[in-house]
Order: structure tokens, then C-alpha cells, then sequence
């Protein structure tokens, strides 16, 4: 039986007898607490069940007890008190989807809060599904371009993969989400298509417990960059009713799945789990629900688990979509051994470890390449990006290890030295601002470079202004070599030749 069908059953239990009409359970209000609401009467009730109030606010059954229920808010009311009378409305709590929702901030329930007009009706989804099985399933082989040629070349992403965005706070990691939403403009855009562009995707941002303010600039800097158009922004905030941050995920991927079930692939990020998990204890404290390990209820891991597990690759026979999933977790002084990171760690297909140390000495996106990770790997790349990632993966360990030898200040032969300078300008190459992300074609062309030694005369800080003098010089030189990089293809030894020929004329040209 799979879930639409356990759904169904669960609706043809509500469904009276008479007429067909689904229930309308009537119970009063017991008790009024901190955004839960305890009512007795409503026998017919079952568990995620939406309810109405008098005064129009909604709810949601979060307890079956013998003779009441526990109702969470999921708007803010200050009038309901003892005795309102409440009603079920026979439906397990959804989301309306569709196109429309593109462009658009809305809330877990799908109430616009962008000043826009309502949203109009479309398909329900519901918030908790089962995730696709085994069967319904196909491994990840496309590239999901996040245009940051560190995690592009070392920890690629796939489409339908679970990756772990992790670090301590203000270290960018919502830089790299955003970074990546921004990148899948050319798949987006129908002027800038090229032919060999992979198809849309379409994503979805899920703020949660943040402050307005932080998510009214990442909306802002969506709309400045155009990538607001293929992006719909789910918020539950800080001051939103916790109900609603608990739910924003679920509600996230709800809409996620009706683009994934019209064969459409979904980026999702979930800013962040951290939030969630607080949201999820708090509910549960005020429910008096058994704390466990730090207070957290003792399903905290199947609350992440059951969300991340819907990031998926539908085979063809059921479309082909995919969600593609980028959870942010917050750690406190670089522990990603606390309870919560290891926990959506072992959930997910690999990390991006983000560290403050790196941060703060200028490398900017601050990832850690040794302790970050993809169990996706290569599969996720394109043959063009695979033919020079390996070179630079080799060049960034080599240099790792060399550096700890290096702070000893033991005398180094000039094999050995040349491999720490060709590191050191690894690294410069890795660095990249925010908010500009770069074509396949570019990347390849820096880390080729830079492997191949056309940086090695360059001065270390030098290296930035050569690679970007470096790019344009080659896009408006030898606009068929960037054709031949953008293909995705493998780097044959004709296309080497040529991105020698040009590396070494732009070289002559350098100062
Ligand atoms: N690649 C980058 N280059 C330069 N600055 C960056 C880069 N990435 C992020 N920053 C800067 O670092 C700061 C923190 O970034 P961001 O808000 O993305 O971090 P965060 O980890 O999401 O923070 P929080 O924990 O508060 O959510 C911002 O001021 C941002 O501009
Ligand atoms: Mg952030």
C-alpha cells in the first residue's frame, strides 16, 4: 500500500455515512496555553488533522488523549478562550501548489506574506508523505552546479542528493544556498539556454527562525539577481508562532513534490535544521512529551530523517524529477560532534564544513576540502568538470599535508617547495566572492590553469586579478574553446591543445 492510498483510507474513515460529507467533529476549548490548546469532544479527530476555531484561527492535532486533544496554533490569536467551540475539517493538514507559487513568500500554510494576492487554488499537497521507495528510485548521475568552483571541482553536488551545509554562525553558509539558487539561471533562463543545458530547476528556500530582516534581504538580493523568478521562498520566522517553523520544512517539500511529480528537478535548502529541531523541542516541552538527550524529543531524529529522506531521484517510469536537498545546520565552536549536526550528518549524502578559522584568514567560501565530503562524488559531475577536477583534488591534499611540515620550519627540498606554492595558489583560486557564481566554462578554465602550472610565476595575490583578467580574455579571444568547455563533455586533447595555445597567449599579455 503506499502512502497516497494509507491517505486515502484515512479520509474514507473520516467520511461520515451520511451524504458523504466528511466529518465535522465539534469539541470545546479545555485549556488555552502557550500556542497549544487542549479540547475535549473531538472523538473523531486523528493525528496531523487541521481544526477551525470560532474565530477562524487554525490548528493542527499534535496529541490523541483518552478523552482530549492537544492543538497547536498555526496563526496567532489572542481571543480564543475556554469553552469556543472548535470543529475538525476531516483534512490532514496541505499546501496548495502550483506555478503561481513562483516568485512568491509565503508561509507554511501557503498565506502570502510578500503583499501579493492570494495564491490561487491548486494542488494539494500534504505536509507529511512517506518518501518515494527503493524501487521508486534511480541513483544520481546528473550535476547540480552550484558555480563555486571549490564544491563543483571536490564536493559536487547531484540532483536528488542530500548535502549538508555545516559551520558555526555568519560563515556564509547561507551564502553558498543562495549562491547556488542564483547559479541555476541558465537552465532557467530561455535566452541564455544553450543547447547542451541541462533542464530547469525550479527552487524552493526555506527560512526558518530567522529574523525578518535577514530573510527580507536574501528576497531582495533574489530579486536583484533575477533567480526570484524560478523561486519560491517558504518563511516561518522568528517571531512567527513555533508551530510554523516546525512545519516550514515539511511544507517546503510538499511543494517541491508537486514540481518533482510534473518530472521537474527541485533544489530545496532548508535554512536551517538547527532552528527546526529548537521549533520541534519547544513544541514538544509544552506538550509534555518525554525529553531525551539536550531536551529534544526523542523523535527529533525521525522529525529530520522522515524530511530528508523525501530529497529523491524518481526513476523514469514515474517522471524522472528529483528534489535535491541542502540542509544548513548551525554548530557551536566548529562541534559538528553535538547531538543535532551528527545526527542530520548521518541523514544526509555529505557535508560542506564550513570553518571559522579559514573565515577569518580571508579564505572565502571558508570550506574546509578535508573535512567536507559528497558519497555522491564524481557521478555528479560532468565529463568536462571530472577531466580536471582529479588534478586539483591531488594538488589541494598534497598541499594539506605539506603545510603541517612547512610550519616546522625544516629546510625543504624544491620538489616539495614547488608543490606548497602551487597549493598556495590552489587555494587563491579557490577563494570567490559572494554572489557570483561562474559558468561551467570558467571554472574549468582556473582550475585547469592552475594544476597545469600557468599560475605558478604568478605572485600569490596576484593570482585573483590574473584569473579574472584571464577569463575575459579568453571569452572574448576564443568564444569556441568556452563553447567546447560548456558542452559538459570530456576535455578531448584537441580542446587541451588549444586552451594551452590561448593560456600561453593571454600569459605574454599579463602583467
Ligand atoms: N564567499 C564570500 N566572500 C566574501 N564574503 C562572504 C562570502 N560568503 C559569505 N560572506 C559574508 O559572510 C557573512 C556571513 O554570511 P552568511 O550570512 O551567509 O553566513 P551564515 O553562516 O548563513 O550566517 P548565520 O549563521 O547568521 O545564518 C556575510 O556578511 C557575507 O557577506
Ligand atoms: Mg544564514
Amino acid at each position: 500500500m503506499n502512502s497516497d492510498d494509507i491517505i486515502k483510507k484515512i479520509e474514507n474513515k473520516l467520511m461520515h455515512i451520511e451524504g458523504g460529507a466528511k466529518v465535522q467533529n465539534i469539541g470545546y476549548v479545555e485549556t488555552v496555553g502557550d500556542s497549544i490548546i487542549v479540547a475535549s469532544g473531538l472523538s473523531k479527530a486523528v493525528m496531523g488533522e487541521e481544526v477551525v476555531f470560532a474565530d477562524g484561527t487554525r490548528g493542527m492535532i499534535l496529541n490523541l488523549d483518552e478523552d482530549s486533544v492537544s492543538i497547536v496554533l498555526l496563526g496567532k490569536s489572542a481571543a480564543l478562550k475556554e469553552g469556543d467551540t472548535v470543529k475538525t475539517t476531516g483534512n490532514i493538514l496541505q499546501i496548495n501548489a502550483s506555478e503561481d507559487l513562483l516568485g512568491r513568500v509565503v508561509n507554511p500554510i501557503g498565506l502570502p506574506l510578500d503583499g501579493g494576492p492570494t495564491i490561487k487554488k491548486g494542488t494539494p499537497m500534504l505536509l507529511e508523505r512517506i518518501a518515494a521507495g527503493v524501487i521508486d528510485r534511480q541513483p544520481v548521475d546528473t550535476a547540480l552546479k552550484t558555480g563555486i568552483k571549490v564544491i563543483d571541482a571536490i564536493i559536487p553536488i547531484g540532483r536528488g542528493q542530500r548535502e549538508l551545509i555545516i559551520g558555526d554562525r555568519g560563515l556564509g553558509k547561507t551564502a553558498i544556498a543562495i549562491d547556488t539558487i542564483i547559479n541555476q539561471e541558465e537552465g532557467n533562463d530561455k535566452a541564455k539556454k544553450s543547447k547542451d543545458a541541462p533542464k530547469r530547476v525550479v527552487c524552493i528556500y526555506v527560512a526558518i527562525g530567522q529574523k525578518n530582516s535577514t530573510v527580507a534581504q536574501v528576497v531582495e538580493k533574489l530579486k536583484e539577481t533575477g533567480a526570484l523568478d524560478y523561486t519560491i521562498v517558504v518563511a516561518a520566522n522568528a517571531s512567527d508562532p513555533v508551530s510554523l517553523q516546525y512545519l516550514a520544512p515539511y511544507a517546503g517539500v510538499a511543494v517541491a513534490e508537486y514540481f518533482m511529480e510534473k518530472g521537474e528537478d527541485v533544489l530545496i535548502v532548508y535554512d536551517d535544521l538547527t532552528k527546526h529541531a529548537w521549533a520541534w523541542r519547544q513544541i514538544c516541552l509544552v506538550l509534555k512529551r518525554p525529553a531525551g538527550r539536550e531536551a529534544y524529543p526523542g523523535d527529533v531524529f525521525y522529525a529530520h530523517s522522515r524530511l530528508l529522506e523525501r530529497a529523491v531521484r524518481l526513476s523514469d517510469k514515474l517522471g524522472g524529477g528529483s528534489i535535491t536537498a541542502l540542509p544548513v545546520i548551525e554548530t557551536q565552536a566548529d562541534d559538528i560532534s553535538a547531538y543535532i549536526p551528527t545526527n542530520v550528518i548521518s541523514i544526509t549524502d555529505g557535508q560542506i564544513f564550513l570553518k571559522s578559522d579559514l573565515f577569518n584568514s580571508g579564505i572565502r567560501p571558508a570550506v574546509d576540502v578535508g573535512l567536507s565530503v559528497s558519497r555522491v562524488g564524481g557521478a555528479a559531475q560532468t565529463g568536462a568538470m571530472k577531466s580536471v577536477a582529479g588534478g586539483v583534488k591531488l594538488a589541494h591534499a598534497q598541499f594539506r599535508e605539506l603545510q603541517v611540515f612547512a610550519q616546522f620550519g625544516s629546510e625543504l627540498d624544491a620538489a616539495t617547495l614547488s608543490q606548497l606554492e602551487r597549493g598556495k595558489r590552489v587555494n587563491e583560486v579557490f577563494k570567490q566572492p559572494q554572489y557570483s557564481p561562474l559558468s561551467e566554462a570558467l571554472e574549468i578554465l582556473s582550475i585547469w590553469a592552475v594544476t597545469n602550472g600557468f599560475m605558478d610565476d604568478v605572485k600569490v595575490e596576484d593570482v585573483t586579478r590574473f584569473e579574472k583578467e584571464y577569463h575575459e580574455y579568453v571569452q572574448t579571444h576564443d568564444k569556441k574553446l568556452i563553447e567546447a568547455l560548456s558542452t559538459g563533455k570530456k576535455v578531448t586533447d584537441e580542446v587541451t591543445t588549444q586552451l594551452k595555445k590561448v593560456t600561453e597567449q593571454f600569459k605574454k599579455s599579463f602583467s
